[in-house]
Order: structure tokens, then C-alpha cells, then sequence
């Protein structure tokens, strides 16, 4: 497997998921709270892809690819910026789900490192503009991410490590597919 095509193309099914991000954040900034219940859907399931395809994507480059750059440029370069950034991803989504959760269960609120973090209440402040802000901050992390990766850190990877290189990394990604297809098989049957 080319190891860089393989990434593009899972860049390409997150945006995908990311465009309803998108049509939700413009619904939101039009209609205000009146959209909240039309999005909460959208939502739910962006919070459900940041959880599994986005963080299964992060952390086969993370596994695969940047060791692979690391061994030639070392560990402070670009990847440790992009480990940083997938950090800040993950942090994006845990406080969807939370938010997502906590708005179910708003007379019960569990989440205060949440609510001290947007410094909004729900019940005070309005879910439309909580969710506003989330989506603004979650399209434009990955927007800036996926945009460093393609233009910059492939590019990179492919000059360093040539054709062999490639080969190696595409060998590592297909096994850690495997592996993961596994994990998620048992998950699945432990339901
Ligand atoms: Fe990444
Ligand atoms: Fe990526």
C-alpha cells in the first residue's frame, strides 16, 4: 500500500463527515438556539468519528509514519508538532461528547472541568452558542492539521524516506489495520 495515498484518502472521508460539521456551524450562526435540535444529530455523530476513524487515523501516523520520519530528522521536528495537534484534536471531541452529554443531563451536571472550560452554563448561556464555539474550534484545528500534513509532512516524509522507506511504512500501516479490525472484532463480540 502507498502509506501516503492511504492517509489522503482517510483525510478525505473525515472531511467528508466534517462538511455536515460545517453546514451545522453556518446553520447555528443563522438560526441560533431554534437550530440546536436540527444539529444535536450532526453532532452526536462528529463527536462518534473524532472517537473512532479520526483517532484510529492519528494514531496510525503516530505509530507508523512519523517513527519512520523520526529516525531520519528526530523527535522535536514537524511530527512532534503534529502529535501536539492530534493531542488538541482529541481534547476537541472529549469536550463534544461531554457537552453533548451534559446537555442530556443538564439538571445533573457532572462535567465542572467542562463547564469551567467554556466558561458557559448551558442553562445560562444558550447550547447554540457553546456549539458554535466547539464547531469553530474543531473545523479549524482540523482544517489547519489535515493542511500542514498535505502540503508540508508528506511531502517530507516522501523525500526522506524514498520508495523503500514507503514501502516499509505502507507494510507497518496495513498490519496496524489488521490489528485494529481485530481489536474493534472483539469489542464488538464483548457487547
Ligand atoms: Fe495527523
Ligand atoms: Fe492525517
Amino acid at each position: 500500500m502507498d502509506p501516503i495515498r492511504h492517509l489522503l484518502d482517510e483525510h478525505a472521508l473525515i472531511m467528508n463527515e466534517m462538511a455536515a460539521l460545517r453546514a451545522a456551524a453556518e446553520d447555528l450562526a443563522a438560526r441560533g438556539d431554534d437550530a440546536v435540535p436540527d444539529i444535536l444529530p450532526v453532532l452526536r455523530r462528529i463527536g462518534e468519528v473524532m472517537e473512532t476513524r479520526l483517532e484510529w487515523h492519528a494514531r496510525k501516523e503516530e505509530d507508523t509514519l512519523f517513527p519512520a520520519m523520526e529516525r531520519v530528522i528526530g523527535v522535536e521536528g514537524p511530527t512532534a508538532v503534529m502529535r501536539m495537534e492530534h493531542e488538541d484534536l482529541h481534547g476537541q471531541g472529549r469536550l463534544l461528547r461531554a457537552t453533548l452529554r451534559e446537555l442530556n443531563e443538564v439538571e445533573h451536571p457532572r462535567i465542572e472541568a467542562t463547564r469551567e472550560q467554556l466558561r458557559w452554563s448551558l442553562a445560562e448561556g444558550g447550547s447554540a452558542d457553546v456549539f458554535r464555539e466547539l464547531s469553530g474550534q474543531i473545523l479549524q484545528l482540523i482544517d489547519m492539521h489535515f493542511y500542514k500534513e498535505e502540503q508540508i509532512l508528506f511531502p517530507m516524509a516522501e523525500r526522506l524516506l524514498g520508495r523503500a522507506g514507503l514501502d516499509e511504512v505502507g507494510a507497518a500501516m496495513a498490519a496496524f489495520d489488521e490489528a485494529e479490525t481485530d481489536a474493534r472484532r472483539c469489542l464488538t463480540a464483548d457487547r
